[in-house]
Parts: structure tokens; sequence; C-alpha cells
């Protein structure tokens, strides 16, 4: 197993620059196993490796596979116009592991500023394309509360197709539950700009309220509120990509 200097441990993820993290072990802010460290090339093995810097723990990952529970009045974009960004939800290391131009933690296909739930985030490029690109089929569900009584006819042009105005292609619903009467259970299996609010627009509904409550095989857990962060675990990872 590789072993790596402390401080580039530190740097991959995301306590800041080198030369900040050699900084933090010569001040003595980083402890592993209750023994302050003074040396920034010590050396250890990253894999399984949990310490704490300024007193708050931390354990190595690799790569970052995150989910977060959404809330609303937060944009999806690293640079948001009206709203706060959901990246300030997470603890600076996440968004600036790495280093670089293209640091941190990118989200896995974008909720609307208004919409709730579960979004992943990750650092591993081929993880984001494979679950957010159209032809993985990955499904997502969603929970809406509709301004119009949901009627039948509209659960089945939903299952059928609609064509959206940007492109002649019907999109259509992988399943469609009408889960009481301003209430619907939407799979969908590609993620378009507004998807879900412009097919109910198509058949003449309105979306007030869009929430995600899973994606693949991955729901998100009751205990975690909105605005609240977990690593994946390997289970959970499995769940998405089975
Ligand atoms: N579809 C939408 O319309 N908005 C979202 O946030 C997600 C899916």
């Amino acid at each position: 197993m590789p072993i790596h200097a402390i401080e580039d441990i530190l740097f991959s993820q995301g306590f800041g620059t080198r030369r900040v993290c050699a900084g933090l072990v010569q001040q003595g802010l980083v402890d592993i196993e209750g023994r302050t460290l003074d040396d920034p090339a010590e050396a250890f093995e990253a894999t399984g490796l949990s310490f704490t810097v300024q007193g708050k723990p931390w354990a190595y990952q690799a790569q970052a596979y995150l989910m977060l529970h959404k809330p609303a009045g937060h944009e999806c974009s690293q640079k948001p116009g009206a709203w706060p960004s959901i990246y300030t939800l997470l603890p600076g290391p996440i968004r600036q592991r790495g280093g670089g131009a293209a640091a941190g933690v990118q989200a896995v296909g974008r909720l609307d500023q208004d919409t709730t739930g579960l979004l992943l985030l990750s650092d591993d490029g081929k993880f984001i394309h494979r679950m957010s690109s159209p032809r993985h089929h990955v499904p997502k569900v969603y929970e809406l509360v509709t301004k119009h009584p949901v009627t039948p006819a509209q659960v089945s042009r939903l299952l059928a197709g609609v064509v959206l105005d940007d492109d002649p292609k019907p999109v259509r619903a992988a399943a469609c539950e009408h889960t009481g009467e301003h209430h619907l259970r939407l799979t969908l299996t590609e993620g378009k700009y507004h998807q879900v609010k412009r097919m109910l627009a198509a058949v003449g509904n309105r979306v007030e309220q869009l929430h995600r409550s899973s994606i693949g095989g991955l729901v998100l857990p009751a205990d975690l509120a909105p605005g609240q962060w977990r690593w994946l675990s390997a289970a959970d990872l499995q769940s998405i990509s089975a």
C-alpha cells in the first residue's frame, strides 16, 4: 500500500495549498490517534486514515461521493444569481479538494432552486458522467404536488409521452403513480432542463412542489434533514449503479 506525507494527504482532502497544509501540521493542529503531529513529511497509509484538523474529525476519502438533502431556496450553480449556492452547505475541504481550477465536488445533475430532495455530488468525473448520461437510464423518482387535481388522462399522457417545446421526440415517464388528488410520483430516466415542470405543463397541469426521493436504488434517508449531507457508503454506491 502506498504511503504519503501527511501534508500531501491534507492537500488531497482540500485543507488548502501544500504550504497551508504543512503549516497546519507545524502549528500542532493535526492529530492522529490522539498524537499531535509536528512533521509535515511524516508518512501514513492514507486508506482508512482518520485524523483531526483543528479538533474536527476527518476520514480520508480517495474520491468524494456524497449525498445532500437539497433544501428549497438554494441554486445548484457554483456561482449562483439570486439564491445561495448548495456548495455553501458543504465543509470548505469538500469544496476545495484537489486544488486547481476544477477543484471540489460537482453536483450530479441539477435541481431547480425551489426543488428539494436527493442530490449526489462527487469529484469522480467518470461517476458524474455515468450517473447523468441519459444513455444509462438511471431512474429518478420525483414526488409532486400539483396545482390542479390530477386526472387519469394526464397520467396516461405522461406515460405515453409528451412533446416538449425544444425537442420533437416525446419524453415519457417510466412510471407514474397517482398518489393523491394533487399528488403524483413520477419516475424519469432522463434529465432534461425543468423536465418534470415542463411535462406537467404539457398535460395542462402545474407543479407547485417538487421533491426528488430517490436515484437508482438509493432513497433519501428520512434522518437526513434539509441542508444536511453525508458520505455515500459502499452499499449506497452499489445500490445506485446496480
Ligand atoms: N424537473 C424539474 O422540472 N425540476 C427539477 O428540479 C428536477 C426535475
